[in-house]
């Protein structure tokens, strides 16, 4: 079953991530914003959501679906899909070509299939439940044996003024005791550097399920492990990924960082 699940993701990712492509508005000023001024969206992640999500509905009629932009469908089978149409969408309005669909499956609360395509390199990373995680048919893996102050390390930032500022101010703390930072724009894309070792470990709060779900399973089928505050799950509070020792060594230097700064780390307002 999950790789049926994990087929039928790949096929849409592909289509989606096409359509995405051949939509590319010229100029930033064709699109509009969303969650703040600074959040854009455009008509092909409007689009790209619904091809998906009609792409899932005519082979899985029954399940449900979460998507960033909208989609919210309830199901009767045990599968919720999530989907991410464009994730890095200020990249993809830019022309950066680093943003990627993602689509994860979950069954029965755990994510069993995920597949995160960038359209624009033509680089899709899949993973199964306990079957490994995979760069275009080829089996990846995290760096392992990497010190937190040797560690490559990616984030990003959500789009509220407020929430950045509390970014900034943890960042400052981070920043000298690790190898260097990276800001990629596109924190499916994130996951997978660090589930084929492009980066070290990389952390973001604020994240929505659709933002992480596939890439999570990514990087633990790459032999990571995915953290959320204080040792959780990853939620909206935060989500850390690495090898597991660096995951849990960054988690600590975060958790001092945020105290540094005095701001106790964000809860997530949406
Ligand atoms: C965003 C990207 C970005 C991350 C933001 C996300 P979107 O997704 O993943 O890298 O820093 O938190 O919201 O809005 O481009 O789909
Ligand atoms: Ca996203």
């Amino acid at each position: 079953m999950n790789d049926e699940l994990l087929e039928l993701a790949v096929g849409l990712a592909r289509t989606a991530g096409a359509a995405t492509v051949a939509m590319r508005p010229d100029a930033i000023g064709t699109t509009t914003t969303k969650s703040s001024d600074t959040d854009p969206v455009t008509e092909a992640d409007r689009h790209a959501e619904q091809m998906i999500t009609e792409g899932i509905l005519g082979v899985r009629p029954d399940d449900a679906i979460v998507g960033e932009e909208g989609a919210g469908i309830d199901g009767t089978s045990g599968v919720s899909w999530y989907v991410d149409p464009i994730d890095g969408t200020a990249n993809y309005v830019y022309g950066i070509p680093i943003y990627a669909v993602s689509i994860a499956a979950e069954v029965d609360g755990s994510i069993v299939a995920g597949v995160v395509y960038n359209p624009e390199s033509d680089e899709l990373f899949t993973a199964a439940k306990d079957q490994g995680a995979y760069r275009n048919g080829t089996a990846i893996s995290v760096t392992t044996d990497i010190a937190l102050n040797r560690a490559l390390v990616g984030t990003g930032f959500g789009y509220k003024p407020e929430d950045r500022a509390i970014d900034g101010a943890v960042i400052a703390h981070l920043l000298p005791q690790i190898r260097d930072l990276r800001r990629l724009g596109s924190a499916a894309l994130d996951l997978c550097a660090v589930a084929m070792g492009r980066f070290d470990a990389y952390f973001e709060t604020g994240l929505h399920v659709w933002d992480y779900a596939a890439g999570w399973l990514i990087v633990e089928e790459a032999g990571g492990r995915c953290l959320g505050r204080d040792g959780a799950e990853p939620s909206l509070q935060m989500m850390i990924a690495a090898h597991s020792p660096l995951a849990k060594d960054l988690g600590d230097a975060l958790k001092l960082a945020q105290e540094t700064a005095s701001v106790g780390g964000r809860v997530g307002t949406d």
